[in-house]
């Protein structure tokens, strides 16, 4: 279509152009060219602002109709079966793409992971990353969980109806301890160097719980391994209280108390100064100033023993720290499952 109007010519001609390139293509009915247009009608002598305007009009009914089919051309496309195979030689830009990747972003437990990590290594810890299927003997075996002991009961996961050649279930593991047993088997040899075994265990875990605000059935930890010789209790404490000062650049406070679990002894439960409201008191502390955030002790011998290391010689401390707490804590998000909701309204306040 053409238009008699020079300007209106113009216009056509550019916006017809700029529509090829635009993602979303009802922006081009938003374009200033062509509001800049529709304010000039009242400037105009009165016998020209007839025409200019009809003229103008169909411009937008053209853009309109455009956008239109485009949307059309975008539903007739074949739905994608992304469980389908795809040949690996295909050249990247041509396999199957769901979503251009400016529209994406980080989400923000990774971004905060990711912070996480940093301090842990600039403390000298090396990353090793979970496992979402495990068994057995890295949930329960090889941290001094024995057989039918009431402990197993409080993680309380999901298994697999398909058993391990020992005959058992495989395991959606309920924490990040599952990684203590290959962390230690893989760097033991650090100790006989001389080097301590310092290593940080992030990933994914799931829980068989009833949900709400504070509690998920899927979510992060990050699990803390460090063994030398000569450690004790303080270096642990220590060692967390700089991560959290760290994490939330500012100064955290913190209590420890007497806990259990089968795998460390002594064990404890930190609790922390809150940081959203510096132990004023907040909806966030429950306006007690202290939060419980996680558990962690001194390795038990016979943890260290079923990772290949003498516990005679040396002595080591672990932690497993839950990461949406932490970050709940630190920006004041009041329910925890906002992170798995895929809500883009809660997501796109980080991205
Ligand atoms: N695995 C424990 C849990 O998820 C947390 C924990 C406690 C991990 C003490 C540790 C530890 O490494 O030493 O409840």
């Amino acid at each position: 279509m053409s238009y008699q109007n020079p300007k209106v010519q113009e216009a056509a001609d550019l916006l017809k152009s700029r529509f090829a390139e635009l993602h979303n293509k009802p922006d081009i009915l938003k374009a200033v060219e062509l509001r800049a247009l529709y304010a000039e009608i009242p400037t105009l002598p009165a016998e020209q602002r007839g025409t200019f305007g009809k003229e103008l009009n169909s411009l937008r009914a053209e853009l309109q109709q455009m956008v239109d089919e485009a949307g059309a051309a975008e539903e007739a496309l074949p739905p994608i079966d992304i469980t389908a195979p795809f040949d690996i030689n295909v050249p990247a830009d041509k396999r199957p793409q769901l979503l251009p990747a400016e529209t994406g972003a980080k989400h923000p437990l990774m971004t905060e992971l990711e912070q996480v990590l940093d301090i842990f290594y600039r403390m000298g810890f090396t990353a090793l990353e979970s496992r979402e299927i495990d068994d057995d003997f890295h949930m329960f075996g090889s941290l001094n969980f024995p057989e039918g002991h009431p402990a197993r009961d409080d993680y309380d996961t999901f298994m697999t109806t398909q058993a391990n050649e020992d005959g058992k279930q495989f395991i959606a593991p309920a924490h990040t301890s599952t990684m203590q047993n290959r962390a230690l088997q893989m760097h033991k040899g650090d100790l006989e160097q001389g080097e301590p075994i310092a290593v940080l265990l992030p990933g994914r875990v799931f829980r068989n719980e009833d949900v709400d605000a504070r509690h998920e059935h899927t979510f992060y930890q990050f699990e803390g391994v460090y063994v030398d010789k000569g450690i004790n209790a303080g270096n642990l404490l220590a060692t967390f209280k700089t991560f959290l000062g760290e994490y939330y650049q500012q100064d955290i406070e913190i209590k420890s108390q007497p806990f259990y679990f089968p795998f460390t002894e002594p064990s404890f439960e930190l609790a922390l100064s809150c940081p959203f409201c510096q132990k004023k008191g907040c909806r966030i502390c429950s306006y007690s100033g202290w939060i419980e955030l996680l558990g962690m002790g001194m390795i038990h011998p016979n943890v260290l023993r079923a990772g290949g290391i003498d516990p005679e010689i040396y002595t080591g401390f672990a932690w497993g720290c839950g990461l949406e707490r932490l970050v709940m804590m630190k920006y004041g998000i009041e329910d925890i499952r906002h992170f798995e909701s895929g809500k883009l309204d809660f997501l796109r306040q980080f991205a």
